[in-house]
């Protein structure tokens, strides 16, 4: 599994960028709203960052509700950085989401569907086209629902019928999360800068280290 890091703080993106583990940056409107900065040139400053990874996602503004006014807005935002290969076009999972996503994917241009809740939804994505779908685990685990059997049950049905798109867990939460979706079958975990630190912890790691370090002293 790889791991993309779902975040609009470029000094997050940039400590991530530099342990090596990162394949993409997964922004949202939201994540960018935090940031106060204007959505186009946060998601170049990204691109211009993070220049080795498959995938940056830029979602089409929630206002564009059409799939014209969401290939329009794909339009806009594949032109950044140069018309950087890996800007990837986030899509609502809806008819006019879906639509947009044949067309563009037709074009060569990588997508992503997201707010994915059920198995249907991320077939129909994935039959439209999608380079990506993103179910939303943690959301799924708010409302009492098992958010990594979706994942699990999207990937099993991915590979029976030999689909492409690939997965990614998104709303990830905690620890146990990145371990049980890359055991379900998850190509990629997009996880909060906060939840990598979580990752590399371990209470033995540090005992053994303190432990090796007054050792080395004697
Ligand atoms: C993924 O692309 C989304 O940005 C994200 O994972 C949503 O997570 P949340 O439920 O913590 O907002």
């Amino acid at each position: 599994m790889k791991f993309f890091i779902d975040t609009a703080n470029l000094d997050d993106i940039k400590k991530a960028y530099k342990f090596g583990i990162l394949s993409g940056v997964t922004t949202n409107p939201s994540l960018v709203a935090k940031e106060g900065v204007k959505f186009e040139d946060r998601i170049e400053e990204i691109a211009q960052v993070v220049t080795e990874v498959e995938s940056v996602s830029a979602e089409v503004p929630p206002d564009a509700l059409t799939a014209e006014e969401m290939i329009q807005a794909a339009e806009d935002l594949i032109k950044i950085n140069g018309g950087d290969e890996k800007i990837t076009i986030k899509l609502p999972m809806s008819l006019a989401g879906l639509e947009a996503t044949r067309y563009l994917s037709q074009k060569g241009i990588k997508t992503n569907v997201t707010l994915i809740f059920t198995v249907n939804q991320a077939l129909l994505a994935a039959r439209a086209g999608a380079t990506y779908v993103s179910p939303f685990l943690g959301r799924l685990d708010d409302i009492s629902e098992d958010g990594v059997l979706l994942v699990e049950k999207i990937a099993k049905l991915f590979q029976i019928h030999n689909l492409d798109a690939q997965i990614i867990a998104a709303s990830v939460r905690h620890p146990d999360h990145v371990t049980r979706v890359a055991l379900a079958g998850a190509h990629i975990a997009t996880i909060p800068y906060s939840l990598i630190e979580k990752l590399i912890q371990h209470p033995l790691t540090d005992q053994g280290m303190e432990k090796f370090a007054s050792d080395w002293k004697k």
